[in-house]
C-alpha cells in the first residue's frame, strides 16, 4: 500500500504566559509516523497531549517549528497545492460549531461543488450530494430546506462526512469525531467510517481520547502523551499488550471526553500539564510506577520492540542488555 502521508521529525513549539515568565510548550515533539491508503491510523491520548496540534500542521492550518510533512504525490506538480487541499478532508468534534444555525444546510454541500468545480451545473450537483448523502445513509429530500437546528449531533456528522466525501478525498481527518454524539448512535458513525474506509480506499486518521473505538477501528494507532509519541504499531499489540508504562495506564484507565474540560484546557492549563510539559527527561516519569534515576534526566529514545516502537527507558534497557548478552556470547 502506497504512503499517502509521511510525517517526519515534526515538531511545534508554543510560548505561554507574560514575556518575563514565558513557557516553551514542545506540544509536538519531534513526531514521526507513516499512513497508508486504505487504513485507519489512530492518534490517541489524553487531553492536552498534541494530537489537534498536530492535524492542524498535517490540515497546513499550523507552521511546523520543525520536520516535514510529506503528502502522497499528486497528477502534475504545479497543481499540488489544489490538489492537497481537495484531498486532505477534515471533520471536526463539534458538528454544530461546523454549521451556521442560520444557514440551510444544503448551502455548504452546493458550496463544496462550486468551489472545486465538481458540477456542470444544478442538476449534476444535486445528483452528486445525493450520491454522497446516500454513502453516509441520509438522501438529499431528507437535507432539503432543512436547517443545523432540525438535524440530531450525529445526523449532521454524517452530513459533514458526506460534504467531505465529495472531493473524493484521499485522506480524511476526524478530531474527536463521535465524542460529543450520543452514545447510543456513536457506533453506527464509527461503522461509518469503517465501511467508507473499505469502500473509497482512503486513509483515516481518527483521533480520539476512546481507545475502544480506537481498538475497533484501526490498524495502526499511536499513544501520545505531551507531545511524545510514547508507542506506536499495530493496534492489537498495543492496547492487548502494551508495553509503555503510559499504555497500561491510559488502558485500564479510559478517560471520558470531557467537553466542559476542553473550554478550560484552551484558557488556562492544568498544573500537572504545565509541569509534564516542562518536564526534563521523560515526560510520563511524574506519574510512572516503574520510574528510574534516568527517566528523570534523559528522554528515551524511541526503539523496536517486536515490531512496535517504544519510547521508554525500560526496553532501552532491555535492548542494551540484550546487545550485552549477544556481545558475551559471541
Ligand atoms: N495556539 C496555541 N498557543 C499556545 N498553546 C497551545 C496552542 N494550541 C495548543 N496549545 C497547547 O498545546 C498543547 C497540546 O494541545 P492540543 O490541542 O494539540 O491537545 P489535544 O491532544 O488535541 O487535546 P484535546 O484532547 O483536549 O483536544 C496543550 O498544552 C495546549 O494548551
Ligand atoms: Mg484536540
Amino acid at each position: 500500500m502506497p504512503a499517502v502521508l509521511e510525517v517526519r521529525d515534526l515538531t511545534k513549539v508554543f510560548h505561554r504566559g507574560s514575556l518575563l515568565a514565558r513557557d516553551r510548550i514542545v506540544a509536538v515533539d519531534n513526531v514521526s509516523f507513516q499512513m497508508n491508503r486504505g487504513g485507519i491510523f489512530t492518534l490517541a491520548g489524553e487531553s492536552g497531549c498534541g494530537k489537534t496540534t498536530l492535524a492542524r500542521m498535517i490540515l497546513g492550518f499550523e507552521q511546523p517549528t520543525a520536520g516535514k510533512i510529506i503528502y502522497a504525490q499528486g497528477p502534475e506538480k504545479e497543481k499540488q497545492k489544489v490538489w492537497f487541499s481537495q484531498r486532505i478532508q477534515c471533520i471536526f468534534q463539534n458538528p454544530f460549531e461546523t454549521f451556521n444555525p442560520l444557514r440551510k444546510v444544503e448551502g455548504y454541500l452546493f458550496e463544496t461543488v462550486r468551489n472545486y468545480g465538481l458540477a456542470k451545473n444544478k442538476t449534476e450537483a444535486k445528483e452528486l450530494i445525493n450520491s454522497k448523502l446516500e454513502a453516509v445513509g441520509l438522501s438529499y429530500e431528507e437535507v432539503e430546506g432543512r436547517y443545523p437546528s432540525e438535524f440530531s449531533g450525529g445526523q449532521l456528522q454524517r452530513i459533514s462526512i458526506a460534504r467531505s466525501l465529495l472531493v473524493d478525498p484521499s485522506l480524511l481527518i476526524a478530531d474527536e469525531p463521535v465524542s460529543m454524539v450520543d452514545a447510543s448512535i456513536r457506533m453506527s458513525i464509527v461503522n461509518l467510517f469503517r465501511r467508507l474506509q473499505d469502500e473509497l480506499n482512503m486513509g483515516i486518521l481518527y483521533i480520539t481520547h476512546d481507545l475502544a473505538t480506537a481498538y475497533y477501528l484501526s490498524g495502526q494507532i499511536a499513544i501520545m502523551f505531551r507531545g511524545n509519541i510514547m508507542e506506536m504499531g499495530p493496534v492489537q499489540e498495543v492496547l492487548m499488550h502494551p508495553r509503555h508504562p503510559y499504555t497500561q495506564l491510559l488502558r485500564d484507565s479510559i478517560p471520558e471526553a470531557d467537553p466542559a474540560k476542553k473550554w478550560q484546557g484552551r484558557i488556562s492549563i492544568a498544573a500537572t500539564e504545565q509541569e509534564e510539559y516542562l518536564r526534563e527527561g521523560c515526560k510520563f516519569a511524574g506519574r510512572c510506577p516503574h520510574v528510574m534515576e534516568i527517566c528523570k534526566q534523559q528522554a528515551p529514545e524511541t526503539v523496536d520492540v517486536d515490531g512496535v516502537h517504544v519510547k521508554c527507558h525500560l526496553y532501552l534497557g532491555t535492548q542494551r542488555l540484550a546487545r550485552e548478552v549477544r556481545k558475551r556470547t559471541v
